[in-house]
């Protein structure tokens, strides 16, 4: 695997590949990497010819400076597991390389992504994830890109990224990958006690059982429900849980006729914010 620092030396082996005539896929990550991030290169490696993983923990995306703080960042791990299945390149540049002094300002229309759930709740980070993105795309020129389901939402704005500015790069979206009890991994479980990983599968149940009765019940009384689900465990503190229509992502209480649905799901354990989502139809 070769490993790069600097935007240059990434570019310029990339343009000979390109050269070369090779497919890219970019998988781009925070690092911490878990199965869930290997599952993603894994699929881009069956896609494409050349794998780049990014890592770089971007600090325009964090509106909170102490999770920016304790995001972890196990460098040489992540690396070792990157070589074990044969990613072929990691880029792990410094906050200097991808933010130089001169930058530009940074907006990015998002419409009504913006001002609901994770937009909502975290001013300014979908903004620091499109600017972060909108780099790594523009440096890489990737033919497929592949983004978690975990992420939801996060997926709806790089559609919206690559619309709006017109790049030919295709999403490439894998399911969220679980561990054998049905918690969604995630870099911030590390944070978790043996006993808050225990709770954090409250989530996991609370989504399958609106899964479950998702065609039978009136929505409003699974949604209490399945708060009651996640209230059962105690100490789960839950910022927001909505059964919405895909495209809009607004909250609805009656099942819309041939539309998709998906629950979305944030919820505090421990001082960590865990977030999970279940497509319902
Ligand atoms: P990060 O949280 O590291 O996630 C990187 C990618 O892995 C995202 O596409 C995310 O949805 C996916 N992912 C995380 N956990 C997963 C799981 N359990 N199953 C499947 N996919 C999973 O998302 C980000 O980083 C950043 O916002 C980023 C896009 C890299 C921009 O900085």
């Amino acid at each position: 695997m070769r490993i790069f620092r600097t935007k240059q030396a990434l570019q310029s082996y990339l343009d000979e590949l390109r050269e070369a005539k090779q497919r890219v896929a970019l998988v781009p990550t925070m690092g911490a990497l878990h199965e869930g991030h290997l599952t993603l290169v894994k699929e881009a490696q069956q896609i494409a010819d050349v794998v780049v993983c990014s890592i770089f923990v971007n600090p325009t995306q964090f509106n909170d400076p102490g999770d920016l703080e304790r995001y972890p960042r196990p460098e040489e791990n992540d690396l070792q597991l990157l070589q074990t299945i044969h990613c072929d390149i990691a880029f792990m540049p410094t906050v200097e390389e991808m933010y130089p002094e001169t930058e530009e300002p940074w907006h990015l229309d998002l419409g009504s992504l913006e001002k609901v759930w994770e937009g909502e709740k975290r001013p300014g980070h979908f903004q620091g994830v499109t600017q972060i993105v909108y780099k790594l795309f523009s440096l890489v020129e990737p033919d497929v890109a592949c983004f978690g389901q975990k992420d939801f939402q996060q997926i709806m704005v790089i559609q919206r990224l690559i619309e709006l500015k017109k790049l030919s790069v295709v999403l490439h979206i894998c399911p969220t990958v679980r561990n054998e009890k049905g918690l969604a991994l995630s870099s911030r479980n590390m944070r978790l006690s043996a006993e808050g990983k225990h709770k954090a599968l409250a989530l996991y149940r609370s989504l399958r059982h609106i899964e479950r009765y998702f065609e039978v019940r009136n929505l409003n009384t699974l949604r209490t429900e399945a708060l009651d689900i996640l209230h059962q465990e105690g100490e789960i503190d839950v910022e927001y849980l909505a059964i919405c229509e895909t495209r809009s992502l607004q909250e609805v209480d009656q099942i819309e006729p041939r539309k998709k649905h998906v629950a979305l799901l944030v919820a505090w354990i421990e001082g960590v914010r865990l977030i999970d989502n279940m497509l319902l139809d």
